[in-house]
């Protein structure tokens, strides 16, 4: 699998941040504890890469306290245009919840060095077979090919040009730039050959992206480049975990592998023994992740923004834990599994331990309240529908107004039996109920002012 055996504690998560932060520290960079989930930034709901905390330092609002840094950045990616809630559990490798490594140069070094660095890290001290590495890079940037050609060494028939797959942008404003990305190729047994550009992406998985930050992105299109050309890095703890274990996907390195078993215990389902649970449970692990570091960073349950998508994340996976039969509540059980196997490396989680638990146990409880009716109610209106008929907005309205259904959540539901939600519907019914409200705080102040105006008159 590699050109020589993996060292044992590169196949832990913990062993796998202490080696790339050693790396590139022993590399002039400064160590960076990873920034909070809830970015202070209006263009992001969370923090969905390593750079998020650093914008600042790219964009020339701030001097960057130090020319070049190394993070483990807790990140999420559940909402706005960096989304994998719906992934999730259906695939190898998306999660809601994860950590990018990063080496990060604000206008020190650029492509040569960070090129070189990513390639001694990978070959040298993770120790991955240089043969089964690919390497793309995007159409315009023929110096970056150079580089790797003949600076590296990279064999040119390994070198791909990618167009926007090679363009990375923060969001829709902000700093972007064209980057490159090192994939490592499973084998023949996970798809078609041809490399990342042209074959299986089961088979080639990137593990490392290099951007090329060089510009920012404003609101009404148009570019500015940045003060200084920097490095933004990004490497998915999790993936490379995988490709160092040899293992076929996330769900099977070392701390998803104590949850899944912790998971099975409780639900009485051992992973790996069905599709469906299966799914099931990889849900449970990483919602049981993004909602206990999301808390812990400070979202609370809501029905707005931040708020509102970590409600959804909660509910979802309680649904899940529903569909393997576990009745009685879950969420405060994985907590105190998460902060086990995490709070080593994130402490907050263990200071906010108590917090944390007692937030999901109340939002478990409430929703396990009206989760069997409005499941039931669910399942006899769909059973009632005909071929191709979709459901109507009222139950859709009625589940999230009464039952605390995020409409995403009936959606998902709906779409295991292929029926749709039907949309307007449901906005419509929003928009009557909003309706309704407003009139009747108005009866409500029409009243309080006609009761002020008896007792002015009755004095
Ligand atoms: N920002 C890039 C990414 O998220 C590299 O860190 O992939």
């Amino acid at each position: 699998m590699t050109a020589r055996p993996v060292p044992e504690d590169l196949l832990t998560a913990n062993g796998l941040r202490r080696a790339f932060v050693d790396f590139f520290v022993a590399n002039g960079h400064h160590h960076e504890a990873s920034g909070s989930l809830l970015p202070h930034d209006p263009t992001l709901l969370f923090t969905v890469a390593g750079m998020v905390p650093f914008k600042p330092y790219f964009v020339g609002e701030q001097p960057a306290p130090w020319p070049r840094a190394v993070t483990v950045q807790k990140c999420l990616r559940a909402g706005g245009k960096h989304n994998d809630l719906d992934e999730v559990g259906r695939t190898l490798r998306h999660l809601t919840f994860f950590e990018m490594m990063g080496n990060f140069s604000f206008g020190d070094y650029f492509k040569s060095e960070a090129c070189a660095f990513a390639w001694e890290f990978v070959t040298d001290h993770l120790g991955l077979d240089p043969e089964r590495l690919w390497v793309t890079v995007h159409v315009s940037d023929a110096e970056a090919e150079a580089i790797w050609r003949d600076e590296v060494g990279v064999p040119a028939e390994r070198i791909q040009r990618l167009d926007e797959d090679n363009y990375w942008r923060m969001a829709d404003t902000g700093p972007c730039g064209p980057c490159s990305e090192i994939f490592w190729d499973k084998g023949p047994d996970f798809g078609d050959d041809g490399g990342p550009a042209h074959g299986g992406d089961e088979r080639f998985i990137e593990i490392w992206n290099l951007v090329f930050m060089q510009f920012e992105q404003h609101e009404g299109g148009s570019m500015t480049p940045l003060p200084a050309p920097s490095i933004d890095t990004g490497a998915g703890l999790e993936r490379i975990l995988s490709v160092l274990g040899g293992v076929d996907s996330v769900w099977e390195t070392d701390e998803f592998t104590r949850l899944l078993a912790r998971i099975g215990e409780i639900s009485g389902v051992s992973h790996g023994s069905d599709d469906r649970t299966d799914v099931s449970q990889r849900i449970l692990a990483d919602h049981a992740r993004s909602s206990t570091f999301l808390i812990s960073d400070g979202a609370f349950p809501s029905n707005e923004d931040r708020g509102y998508v970590l409600r959804r994340i909660v509910r979802r996976a309680i649904r899940h834990a529903w569909l393997l039969g576990v009745e009685d509540q879950i969420m405060p059980q994985l907590v105190d599994s998460v902060v086990e196997i995490m709070g080593p490396d994130y402490p907050e989680l263990v200071r906010n331990h108590a917090f944390i638990r007692d937030v999901l146990d109340r939002e478990e409880l409430r929703f396990r309240e009206t989760l069997r009716v409005g499941l039931s109610i669910l399942d006899d209106a769909l059973d009632d529908l005909a071929d191709g008929e979709r459901l109507t907005g009222d139950v859709a309205f009625k589940l999230h107004d009464t039952y605390g259904f995020p409409l995403e959540l009936t959606e998902e539901i709906t779409a295991e039996r292929s029926v749709e939600v039907d949309l307007d519907g449901f906005r419509t019914a929003m928009a009557d109920q909003q309706q309704r409200a407003r009139s009747a705080r108005k009866d409500v102040a029409a009243s309080a002012v006609a009761e002020d105006l008896r007792a002015v008159l009755e004095a």
